[in-house]
């Protein structure tokens, strides 16, 4: 067993790694966030167990197209895709989640090698492996709880690797960090391999608008759930009612850029420090990131990758490229 592996176990129905490596403490992570110069607060905390269930139902929302359509583009292409990978694929989910999307592949892929999901949450992660081996008898489900962005090797299958990363997770990195994640990915995909991946498309401003500050009001709890976070882990004292949800598109970097602002002077404790925030004042949450169907294969091919097809919906809401490796 490689070092790398804290800790392998064959279940019944399926093998679980342990590669969880310490991420930054929520509370190291915070302070320093909100002791920097202009307060920002790192988007993967938004995940607690309250802002999963937010982000759940922001997916459900009329206004926030992406998940349905990346559904519908996948459905529609799945055939195609399927052909492309050929036979024997070892198909590998970066933030596997519920793994609903990948049961649209699994189900034509031609006798697929294995199934390896990765996630940080292991209870997720064993819950939807569990699911897919009970759904896909025969199939090898390797299930790895570790972070996408993390340094590992992947383990060792015969078959032809494919990355699957959809979603459009890869926005919520600056262009630098995409390009630097799929480089990575590169190494570690190896050789003849893929990489398919959901990429939201820039279009009007007013509909990526709605889409990051829907009408029910779930997108702005969803983000100022990260004080609410903070109050219950970290013993803050943040008034969530001083703090209004400023989402809005930055055209020329082509990203929803979303912040809570101060709504009056005020000082917030988290422990026994004190943190001053001047009315109107910015704490920056999170980037949504869109780009361009050739944007974004000029970025692959910077990560070394040789772009194989893109799938779109009629109206080019979303995209889904393939990238050979
Ligand atoms: C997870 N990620 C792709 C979402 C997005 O669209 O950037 C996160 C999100 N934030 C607010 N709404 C959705």
């Amino acid at each position: 067993m490689p070092d790398q592996y804290h800790h392998k176990t064959a279940r019944a129905d399926f093998e679980f790694i342990d590669c969880k490596h310490e991420d930054q403490p929520f509370r190291a992570a915070f302070l320093e966030g909100m002791t920097a110069d202009e307060k920002a607060i790192p988007c993967r905390y938004l995940y607690d167990e309250r802002g999963s269930q937010l982000f759940d139902q922001i997916c459900e929302l009329p206004e926030y197209y992406p998940t349905r359509t990346e559904t519908r583009i996948l459905r529609d292409s799945a055939r195609k895709i399927a052909d492309l990978i050929g036979e024997n694929a070892i198909l590998i989910e970066l933030g596997s989640g519920s793994s609903t999307k990948t049961r649209t592949l699994l189900n034509v892929l031609e006798s697929p090698a294995a199934y390896i999901p990765i996630d940080i949450s292991a209870e997720h992660l064993e819950a939807s492996a569990r699911s897919i081996a009970q759904d896909y008898p025969g199939l090898r489900v390797i299930a790895m709880c570790a972070n996408y962005s993390g340094d590992y090797d992947l383990p060792d299958v015969d078959g032809r690797r494919v990355g699957f990363f959809p979603g459009s997770t890869i926005g919520n990195l600056t262009r630098d960090g995409a390009r630097e994640l799929l480089a990575d990915w590169r190494k570690r995909l190896g050789p003849d391999s893929l990489m398919i991946i959901g990429v939201d498309l820039k279009k009007e401003k007013d509909q990526l608008e709605a889409a990051y500050d829907d009408a029910a009001g779930v997108t702005a709890e969803f983000i100022t759930n990260i004080l609410a976070r903070a109050n219950r882990e970290l013993g803050a004292d943040f008034d969530l009612s001083q703090f209004d949800y400023d989402s809005r598109y930055n055209e020329e970097a082509g990203r929803i850029e979303m912040r809570l602002r101060s709504t009056r002077d005020q000082t917030v404790e988290i422990g026994d420090k004190k943190i001053k925030l001047a009315k109107g004042e910015a704490i920056h949450v999170e980037n949504s990131h869109k780009y361009a169907v050739d944007e974004f294969e000029k970025l692959a091919r910077s990560a070394g990758y040789e772009p194989v097809a893109c799938h779109t919906d009629p109206d080019r809401l979303f995209s889904l490229h393939i990238l050979a490796t």
